[in-house]
């Protein structure tokens, strides 16, 4: 009897051991189609899982398009599941249990087509069991450290013959190591965020004789950053990019961390290409590690955005992010940081910091700075991209939305009708976005007010009486919110504010939807004098009070456009018979 009961226990434990691991060990949840009574099939190949753009990685926070295709001109499916498994790894807590990573966010790309899936966790499935020939979802990939992510598929041709996992329908992906982060992500060509953004940069800089020795400067006070320069722009225009040759400008740039021809560059396309100018302060020695904030407006075309940040000295050698999108997933990315690492413009052929111009004829297209070298006076001498210290990282947030109806393409002829449009949308505009909780709570009323009133959505500009004559000037316009960590109801951070050069009574460098529709009207230029006399953005201090619910929240809720749940049915539906 004692003995019957000792390996009653005995059996218990085992199988409780073997339940708890297998639960554990896979997120694996009942996938078979709704309504189905048999066994999965063998998959035949006829059905395909893809993670377009890429094999076997992923780039950490990257959002990627999953599909299942059809591989034949025939065959054609009616149900299916598509989830996400994180890798495990044991607990640091407690050796003896496993916990799961991670393994990112499968969502629906379309809510007629897909929905979160009822039964199981990180999966999604049909909406509706119409016959298909491939379907399309997004996948966000976890951030670094998540390790492999396996995705797995479920085709159902109708209720008795599906197919799960296999070859074709499972597809495992690991962190993309060999690659740093502050590559583009894919563009989005067709945004439909009709929602503006403002978003705050900040640049911090990483490079010091601590950080990357091997060559660094022998004069401590000689090596500084440039000024940060860039813009936010739609997906035609190119500041540089990898591959192709960089202008005049931004040789001048590169080379010397000159960016005054290449700020006339940008100013050229304002309205054409370019929504707003990025410039940022550059640091030099002592305070080479202190951060350079700047902002910039995007929209829906102008939802790129392209900043670079030259190392001096180098031979051309500058840190940047080009053509990032901000638009990932129709709607506004809330934040990211990125590690940033030395490019090569392609204009000069030095291999240190300090090495001699050695003009380099024909000019190169731009490249990664030469890594694994095999030169001792490269400062990357046999040093791997992947040990390699990041030389500054570029955090990007969006600071809030401004809402705006979805217009259609307006014609000239149509011109007129425009501004109607927006008066009539004006009272509505104010409930969606005190419904979207997007707008800052604490602003005042005012701000909101004048916000709506002006066409772009901003505070109208108003000349400053006490601005000089030569360098007229806009008033500064409100300062933003304090920004900062809120900790026991106090928070202490920066708030900033900016203001417009007036040139002939126009404020230059102020996105202007006119200036599309107008492209013969003459560029304005502000006169260098002013630009270096009068800044057109202040940053300070500020302490205030707060309360202690997390702001950024917010945003990121806004993020999820889609219900977890499609109208209609109800998470615990768990019964669905699938028609074919
Ligand atoms: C930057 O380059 C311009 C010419 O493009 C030149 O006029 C200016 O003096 C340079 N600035 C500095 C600080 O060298
Ligand atoms: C303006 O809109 C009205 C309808 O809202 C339309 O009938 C009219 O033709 C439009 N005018 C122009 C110039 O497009």
């Amino acid at each position: 009897m004692t003995k019957r009961l000792k390996f009653g226990c005995v059996l218990w434990f085992i199988f409780t051991f073997v339940a708890l691991k297998y639960q554990v060990l896979s997120f694996r949840c009942d996938r078979r189609p709704y309504g189905s009574m048999t066994q999965p099939s063998a998959p035949d190949g006829r059905f395909k899982l893809e993670v377009v753009g890429t094999e076997d990685s992923y780039i950490p926070g990257q959002l990627y398009t999953v599909q299942i295709i059809a591989t034949d001109d025939k065959s054609f499916f009616t149900g299916f599941v598509i989830s996400a498994e994180g890798d495990t790894k044991v607990d640091p807590k407690n050796p003896r249990r496993m916990i799961a990573l991670y393994p990112g966010d499968l969502r629906p790309q379309d809510t007629l087509t897909a929905k979160f899936s009822d039964r199981c966790l990180y999966a999604v499935e049909q909406a509706i069991a119409s016959t298909k020939s491939s379907v399309v979802v997004y996948w966000q990939a976890p951030e670094s450290g998540n390790g492999c992510v396996i995705l797995r598929a479920m085709v159902a041709e109708n209720e008795e013959v599906w197919f799960q996992d296999g070859s074709p329908l499972t597809q495992r992906l690991c962190e993309d190591m060999s690659q740093p982060d502050d590559v583009t992500p894919i563009l989005n060509f067709d945004c439909q965020t009709c929602d503006e953004a403002k978003y705050e940069l900040t640049f911090t800089g990483i490079w010091s004789r601590n950080t990357h020795p091997r060559l660094y400067p022998e004069n401590d006070w000689l090596p500084r950053f440039s000024d940060l320069v860039g813009a936010s722009h739609d997906t035609s225009y190119v500041l540089w990019m990898p591959d192709s040759l960089v202008t005049d400008g931004f040789k001048d740039f590169a080379e010397y961390a000159n960016s005054s021809k290449l700020e006339a560059e940008i100013r050229e396309n304002i309205g054409s290409g370019v929504r707003t100018m990025i410039k940022g302060k550059g640091h030099s020695f002592p305070k080479m590690g202190k951060p350079t904030y700047a902002f910039f407006r995007a929209d829906k075309t102008n939802h790129l955005f392209t900043v670079a940040v030259a190392l001096d000295p180098s031979p051309d050698w500058f840190l940047g992010v080009t053509r990032y999108e901000l638009c990932q997933d129709n709607t506004w990315l809330a934040e990211r940081e990125l590690r940033l690492y030395p490019w090569d413009a392609g204009t000069d052929s030095g291999v240190s910091y300090e090495s001699a111009n050695i003009v380099t004829y024909p000019q190169d297209a731009v490249s990664r700075v030469a890594m694994s070298s095999y030169d001792r006076n490269s400062p990357f001498y046999e040093t791997d991209m992947k040990d390699l210290h990041p030389f500054g990282k570029l955090n990007i947030k969006l600071i809030r939305t401004y809402h705006k109806e979805c217009v259609e393409e307006t014609t000239t002829e149509e011109a007129s009708n425009e501004t109607s449009t927006t008066t009539e949308s004006q009272t509505e505009t104010t409930t969606v976005e005190a419904e979207t909780g997007l707008s800052e709570p604490d602003e005042p009323a005012r701000y909101q007010n004048t916000d709506l009133a002006s066409g772009e959505g901003e505070t109208p500009l108003v000349t400053d009486p006490d601005s000089s004559e030569y360098c007229p000037l806009t008033e500064w316009l409100e300062w933003n919110p304090c920004d900062g960590i809120c900790e026991n109801g106090k928070m202490s951070g920066f708030r900033w504010r900016e203001r417009y050069h007036l040139v002939d009574g126009v404020a230059v460098e102020k996105y202007d939807p006119n200036v599309n529709k107008n492209k013969h009207a003459p560029k304005k230029e502000v006169p260098k004098f002013c630009k270096e006399h009068y800044t057109d953005y202040e940053i300070e201090d500020c302490n205030v009070d707060c309360s202690d619910k997390p702001k950024q929240k917010q945003v990121t809720a806004g993020r999820r456009i889609m219900d977890p749940v499609a109208p209609g049915h109800s998470w615990t539906s768990k019964k669905r018979r699938v028609p074919y």
